[in-house]
């Protein structure tokens, strides 16, 4: 079978991440990824060059002969992508996926020929070590294989769901968003470990894999988190006095307020209407 030709306009963090991961699992061949990228920003190319792909700066080339075309500009610069693409998009191919931020499928689809396939996409970095958490909604015309192709893609770089478009603005506050959140969180842990006299490598490394660890418990044992919570704190001990620390500072409210903040300000951005 022929290797997936994948064309990414935009070859910024997520362009980078998604190309790095389809390559590791295998998806398709660096040879038959083409980047595209404005000329005054080179060094993004060359980092997609150093990978193998293709690169050029005219978006047209990135979705000519391509089986998938994924849109990974920033959301302000999607119309301004879709308006370049347009002459190279049919009902027939590419498909065309983006995963910008708050892009609605309505303006998508209004920006491309009629009965274009689209697919809007919500990923995030870790998809750069095949730990993303990915989902995706379909356009009016994107078919069953469609969607079984966008599967397989984000699958290859991570955990991937279909979801109703509805979802995406919350997925967008709680996961795409949510590496951000995480490395806050590591960071401060770590703080927390200096500044009680441990060396700053260990520090971090033992906040990273207590998070890395604790969200494999999660998801091995089933187990409801708080569940798990109880099971490691002992009564009067160190751990229920860190949490009623992380209650004083209001931890959880803080992070719910992330992702409502990140939420309502993905449904606010729809550049490309
Ligand atoms: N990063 C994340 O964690 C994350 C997570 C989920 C979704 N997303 C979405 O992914 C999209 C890309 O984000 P990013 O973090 O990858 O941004 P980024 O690193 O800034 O990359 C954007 C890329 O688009 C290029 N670009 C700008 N104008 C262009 C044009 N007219 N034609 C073609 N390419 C153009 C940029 O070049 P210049 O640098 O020269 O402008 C750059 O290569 C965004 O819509 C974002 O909402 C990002």
């Amino acid at each position: 079978m022929t290797a997936l030709r994948i064309g990414f306009v935009g070859a910024g963090n997520m362009a980078q991440a998604l190309a790095k991961g389809f390559i590791s699992a295998g998806i398709t061949q660096a040879g038959r990824i083409v980047a595209s990228s404005p000329e005054v920003d080179q060094h993004l190319l060359q980092q997609m060059s150093e990978m193998g792909c293709d690169t050029t700066y005219n978006n047209k080339e990135a979705a000519y002969d391509s089986d998938v075309t994924i849109v990974c500009v920033k959301p302000a610069v999607v119309s301004r992508v879709l308006h370049d693409l347009k002459s190279c998009v049919t009902p027939s191919r590419p498909l065309v996926t983006s995963v910008a931020l708050g892009v609605t499928l309505a303006s998508l689809e209004g920006a491309l020929p009629p009965l274009a396939r689209v697919v809007r996409v919500m990923p995030n970095t870790p998809a750069l070590v095949m730990m993303g958490a990915s989902v995706f909604a379909r356009g009016a015309h994107a078919t069953d294989q469609d969607a079984q192709l966008t599967h397989r893609l984000l699958s290859s770089v991570g955990v991937c769901d279909e979801v109703p478009e509805t979802c995406l603005d919350a997925v967008t506050g709680l996961s795409g968003a949510g590496p951000a959140y995480m490395y806050v969180v590591m960071e401060a842990l770590a703080d927390g470990g200096v500044k009680m006299g441990l060396p700053r490598h260990l520090a971090l490394k033992l906040a990273a894999h207590t998070m890395m660890g604790s969200a494999k418990m999660v998801l091995t044992t089933g187990k409801h988190p708080g569940q798990l919570k109880d099971d490691v704190c002992s009564p009067g001990g160190c751990s229920i006095q860190g949490v009623h620390a992380l209650e004083r500072g209001r931890l959880r409210c803080a992070l719910m307020n992330a992702v409502h903040d990140a939420t309502l300000t993905s449904r606010e951005t729809d550049a490309a209407k």
